[in-house]
């Protein structure tokens, strides 16, 4: 191949990933949403603009103070704030959003993957088992310390355990404004795939799938 032409395709691949690889970029310094339209779709139509005049964006635009505290713990002992423009408007456009999670000793954040952003998990507090499994199945996982951090490539599936005897306080910062958090459990067991799959690919019975499905489904609605 011509070694132009080779140049050309290497270059138009890169531009691809690079394309792909974040948020898209900002066309202009911030764009706090404007509270009157609840979706970009809606305000396209209306021929409103998607973004309140940057005159009336304001200092508290960019300040955050909902995660001083711990948010509400579930019955599983883990509490999270996610952090993102419906509740940080500044963040909009900027291609970030994060999450505080605390976890009560023991606690878990069940496998689960973010499709669209790498995630950099820092401990603030604590002792946490932090893990990822990587496409050809294999685990990178440790306990971390209080002021370790671990990076999660962006879609690959990972998980998080207090091991500590206090609670942990953890910060995790995403690369996108909308992560997307898939859990593996309720992906699996609660969406509804037929019986007869789940049991043939995890090796199940179909008593053994209806406690899985009982287990994992969000509306708690699945009969016996
Ligand atoms: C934003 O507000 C300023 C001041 O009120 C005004 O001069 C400007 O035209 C507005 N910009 C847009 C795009 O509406
Ligand atoms: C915790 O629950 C209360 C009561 O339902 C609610 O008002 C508050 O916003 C929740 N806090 C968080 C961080 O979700």
């Amino acid at each position: 191949m011509a070694p132009k032409l080779t140049f050309l395709l290497v270059t138009l691949s890169l531009q691809c990933l690079l394309a792909l690889a974040s948020d898209p970029d900002p066309i202009q310094d911030f764009c706090i949403p404007n509270p009157e339209l609840s979706s970009i779709v809606k305000a396209a139509r209306l021929g409103v603009p998607p973004c309140k005049n940057s005159t009336e964006a304001t200092t508290d635009d960019f300040v955050f103070s909902g995660m001083k505290t711990a948010g509400n713990f579930s019955e599983t002992g883990l509490a999270t704030i996610p952090v993102n423009p419906k509740n940080f408007p500044g963040l909009n456009t900027q291609g970030m959003s994060f999450v505080r999670a605390d976890y009560k000793a023991g606690a878990i954040n069940p496998p689960h993957f973010h499709p669209r952003a790498t995630e950099i998990t820092f401990v603030l507090e604590g002792s946490v088992y932090s893990g990822f499994v990587d496409s050809n199945n294999r685990l990178f996982a440790r306990i971390l310390q209080q002021g370790e951090a671990m990076v999660f490539p962006r879609g690959l599936v990972h998980f998080q355990m207090n091991v500590g005897d206090k609670s942990a306080t953890v910060f995790g910062n995403f690369n996108s404004q909308n992560p997307g958090n898939q859990k593996i459990p309720t992906a699996i067991f609660g969406s509804g795939i037929d019986n007869e799959l789940l049991q043939k690919a995890f090796g199940l019975s179909p008593e053994q799938i209806v406690t899985m499905r009982r287990r994992f489904d969000p509306k708690k609605l699945v009969k016996a």
